[in-house]
């Protein structure tokens, strides 16, 4: 495995692959990887012949008083998780290289990225067009892996890659949980037991969610206060919101359907972290080709 961090040299190895009739993978990552990583990078390599995984913390989708600086971290570690996995390149560009000084162009989906983590994070999501967006014309990439557990974040990067025609298939990942049911998450690695153990309850909420609509139950009022009283029990969950929306278009609902996603923000402490679950629907939409929606 190769670990490159300027992106012109990372742009110049994948138009060799690519003019050598290769095809390429790309994971892009924050880093601090963990077994949710690792199955999005099984997908990536049972889909292509090269696979590279980025890993960057992009300052430019952290808001001021966001966690950037207390992102975790953990390079070496990255990079053996990495080789062991079979990963062709690893790309960790460094800000400076990714970011010009003078830089003033921005990729920003306007409809999308308004709800949901949006209201709150509102600079959020045009640091991750953006972002994304480079990276793909540095990795040049013909599949792109995203989780799941960031169901908004993959919805986004659907209508960019729909929308700017990126020639990009767009596979979304089902979620991989701990064995209570926590979403994994870097930013897991910042609660305290304490907080961890009140964490599990995101999943639970939404799990009781699902078995309330497999009754029969199609008001998104009824599950969504249901699922607030279920956070509302721990003290040390903060709610950003609880959201019964569209799965496609991210707005809400009035009937529960198949398309139907429930999609949580809390804050424990000083860590926010998201959830969410399509109780109706087995895939995420669009997960296997790239999205014309
Ligand atoms: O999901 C993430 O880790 C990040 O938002 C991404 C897609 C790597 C862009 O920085």
């Amino acid at each position: 495995m190769q670990i490159v961090e300027s992106p012109s040299e990372m742009q110049s190895y994948a138009l060799g692959f690519r003019s050598g009739g290769r095809s390429i993978a790309l994971v892009p990552t924050m880093g601090f990887l963990h077994a949710a990583h690792l199955s999005l990078l099984r997908l990536a390599r049972e889909r292509a012949d090269i696979v590279v995984v980025s890993v960057f913390v992009n300052p430019t989708q952290f808001g001021p008083g966001e966690d950037f600086d207390n992102y975790p971290r953990a390079f070496e570690r990255d990079a053996e998780v990495c080789r062991k996995a079979g990963a062709d390149i690893l790309f960790h560009p460094s800000a400076d290289t990714m970011y010009a000084n003078d830089h003033s162009v921005v990729v920003e989906e306007t409809s999308l990225s308004r709800t949901l983590c949006g209201l709150s994070r509102p600079e959020h999501f045009a640091g991750v067009t953006t972002v994304v967006a480079k990276l793909f014309n540095i990795v040049q990439p013909h599949v792109a892996v995203f989780g799941a557990k960031d169901a908004q974040q993959a919805r986004v990067i659907q209508r960019m890659t729909r929308d700017l025609n990126f020639p990009i298939e767009i596979i979304v990942a089902p979620t991989v949980r701990e064995e209570d049911g926590l979403a994994m998450s870097s930013r897991n690695a910042l609660l305290t037991p304490p907080q961890r153990a009140e964490a599990s309850r995101i999943r639970q909420a939404l799990l009781s969610a699902k078995a309330l609509i497999d009754q029969g139950e199609r008001d998104p009022e009824i599950i969504r206060r249901h699922v607030l009283g279920h956070l509302n029990e721990s003290p040390e969950l903060e709610i950003d919101y609880v959201d019964i929306v569209d799965g496609e278009r991210l707005r809400p609902v009035e009937r529960i359907d198949a398309l139907t996603l429930i999609a949580v923000a809390v804050r424990i402490g000083d860590t926010r972290l998201i959830d969410n679950i399509m109780p109706a629907c087995d895939a995420f939409p669009d997960s296997s080709r790239q999205s014309s929606t």
